[in-house]
């Protein structure tokens, strides 16, 4: 597969001097004549590698090192300074740069380079095709409910509709979310988690919408937030519970009217998002309590799949315990692909207070102990065996 390089570069015969020969060489290419347009490229997903000039008429070039710092599969850099500026090929490395050239760009140096990138970019596409691999494996099992959840997911990733996703911990609601990403038209696009937990409150609003430079102390420099990073695709709220009740004003607001405004910034910008919160508290009760606005709910659940606790469906144990010992017995170098019944009953019979994780744990631990080719009673945690 040809790998698309994004050439930035604002003079237009410096830029179809490399454009043509990187062409020759069987390079796809696309062109960016201002930081504007260079961006605007990056995010429709162009550019598996970026050469970027330092000279644009409308930003400095190394910008956008800074604006996309955070986005977690950005195409490498090479920079291309002018002769002898090392004080910013220095700067350009370190913000995140992986070379640089210096004008007039040598094509033998220049290919060397793109060789080296390629490698990386083949890597991380095959980490990426194995990481989807291993979130696809949504398991359903053999009972009616989960069959149920599963046409329901299906259907709400074909409409791309908000989707409201409750159950216990460890019942799988992440899992379950980016299934949905994976099966609907949003698939090639971005899928963008945030933990609302983990924020702190006071940060929520700037990770969610981004800030311009000066927006407040401390912010030197413009940053998108994840609602734009998610653009096209999907935003999963995990533990929504825990926004705070005047960010969820401002979430509602987003989703209403579909735009976003950086913090400290004055531009509207549309934003086309499939939102998909996750919670593990339940809602209605802090509706009642006023710690969840109501119109946030609904807004939020126009579809609402229920994840059932493990205990409350034990028929699907057995295919879980199956899948969980292939997908990891490989993995851990064992060769086990039996498991008794005395084993599965003690499996099934067992509580299960995390769920999905905790039988997941459980197995991998149970493989840990395991020599031969069948696991054993004696190879389960105590507290499953009791
Ligand atoms: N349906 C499933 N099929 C396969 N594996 C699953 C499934 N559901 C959960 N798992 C496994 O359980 C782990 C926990 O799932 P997940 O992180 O989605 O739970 P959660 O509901 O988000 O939990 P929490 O509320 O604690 O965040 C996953 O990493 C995965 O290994
Ligand atoms: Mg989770």
């Amino acid at each position: 597969m040809a790998y698309n390089i994004l050439i930035v570069e604002d003079e237009r015969h410096a830029r179809q001097y490399i454009s043509a020969f990187l062409q020759d060489q069987g390079y796809e290419i696309t062109e960016a004549a201002t930081y504007m347009e260079a961006m605007h490229a990056l995010r429709r997903g162009q550019g598996d590698i970026v050469l970027l000039d330092i000279q644009l008429p409308d930003a400095y070039g190394l910008t956008l090192l800074d604006e996309t710092a955070d986005w977690p599969n950005r195409p490498p850099v090479v920079v291309i300074t002018g002769y002898g500026d090392i004080d910013t090929a220095v700067e350009a490395m370190r913000g995140g740069a992986y070379d640089f050239l210096q004008k007039p760009v040598k094509f033998q140096r220049l290919l060397n380079s793109l060789k080296r990138l390629e490698e990386i970019v083949a890597m991380r596409r095959e980490l990426a095709l194995w990481r989807q691999q291993q979130t696809l494996d949504f398991v359903g099992g053999e009972g009616e409910t989960m069959r149920r959840v599963l046409e329901e997911a299906r259907r709400a990733a074909e409409a791309s509709v908000s989707v409201l996703i409750t159950g216990e911990t460890g019942t799988g609601k992440e899992v379950l979310a980016r299934f949905i990403h994976k099966s609907g038209p949003r698939a090639d696009k971005p899928f963008v988690p945030i933990n609302c937990a983990a924020v702190p409150d006071t940060m929520l609003e700037s990770e969610l919408f981004g800030y311009e430079a000066g927006a407040f102390t401390g912010a030197t420099k413009r940053k998108q937030g994840l609602v734009e990073v998610a653009d096209g695709g999907v935003l999963f709220l995990d533990e929504i519970s825990s926004m705070p009740v005047d960010m969820q004003a401002k979430l509602l607001r987003m989703l209403e009217e579909r735009e976003v405004r950086r913090m400290g910034g004055v531009k509207w910008l549309p934003v086309d998002i499939q939102v998909i919160a996750a919670s593990n508290r339940d809602l209605k009760a802090m509706i009642a309590e006023g710690k969840f606005r109501e119109d946030l709910y609904y807004r939020l659940k126009v579809l609402d799949l229920h994840l059932p606790p493990l205990r409350e469906r034990r028929e699907d144990i057995p295919v879980l315990v199956g899948f969980f010992v292939r997908q990891l017995a490989p993995r851990m170098g064992k060769q086990v692909h039996d498991v008794p019944p005395r084993a599965l009953e003690a499996l099934t019979a067992y509580d299960w207070p995390g769920n999905i994780r905790e039988l997941r744990n459980a197995i991998e631990r149970a493989l840990l102990f395991c020599d031969g080719d069948t696991l054993e009673l004696k190879h389960l945690p105590p507290e499953i065996v009791r």
